[in-house]
């Protein structure tokens, strides 16, 4: 997609809206050797998302849009992204749908993380869906995003074997743990590395 230039890292902005285990795991991973990326802005929706603490843990500039007008959020979350020269967005559990106009913008420069084997379970509520068709399967995809939810070219993915006994939280915590890996390696893939 991109290539490296030089020792310099990709800005990358990540977009966050709950507990941001997935931002830390990047974050982690960026300070890394081997990563392509640097991490420079975490986007939140949410206020009161508990993800923004790693904007403190790590130094890291967070910025809060609410999305009420979508529109005009993007037009002041653009100008925020190139203030900061972003150059690569990692949406990690994001909850808003960014405008096809947005994507188009940032064209396969937009990655997300999904809890489910896609193209199976888009949406919500994957693991719950994943227990009642009685899958033996689930795992978690890194994607790029395009105008359609979870529906972007897939990067990478990780299968995960469901127990008997799972529910959707032991599930939920057994994917994470692949989600925490994944990601860094779906990036690493991106950049050829
Ligand atoms: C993850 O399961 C991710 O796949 C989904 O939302 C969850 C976010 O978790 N999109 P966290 O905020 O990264 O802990």
């Amino acid at each position: 997609m991109v290539l490296l230039t030089g020792y310099k890292k990709i800005k990358t902005a990540v977009f966050i809206s709950g507990t941001g285990s997935n931002l830390n795991s990047l974050i982690k991973f960026s300070k890394t050797n081997k990563s392509p990326i640097s991490i420079n802005l975490i986007v939140s929706n949410n206020s009161k998302a508990k993800g923004l603490n790693y904007s403190k843990i790590y130094k890291i500039k967070k910025k809060v849009f609410n999305f009420k007008n979508k529109n005009l959020t993007e037009k002041k979350l653009l100008l925020e992204l190139k203030k900061n020269k972003i150059e690569i967005i990692c949406l990690a559990g994001f909850m808003r749908i960014l405008s096809k106009k947005f994507v188009t913008k940032f064209k396969n420069k937009i990655l997300n993380i999904h809890p489910s084997l896609l193209p199976k379970y888009k949406g919500l509520n994957t693991h719950q869906r994943v227990l009642e068709n009685n899958e033996i399967y689930t795992g978690c995809t890194v994607h790029f995003v395009n105008s359609k939810l979870d529906s972007g070219k897939i990067i990478l993915q990780k299968k995960v074997k469901i127990a008997k006994n799972d529910t959707k939280y032991t599930l939920s915590k057994k994917v994470l743990i692949e989600e925490h890996k994944l990601y860094p390696k779906a990036i690493s893939k991106v950049f050829n590395l």
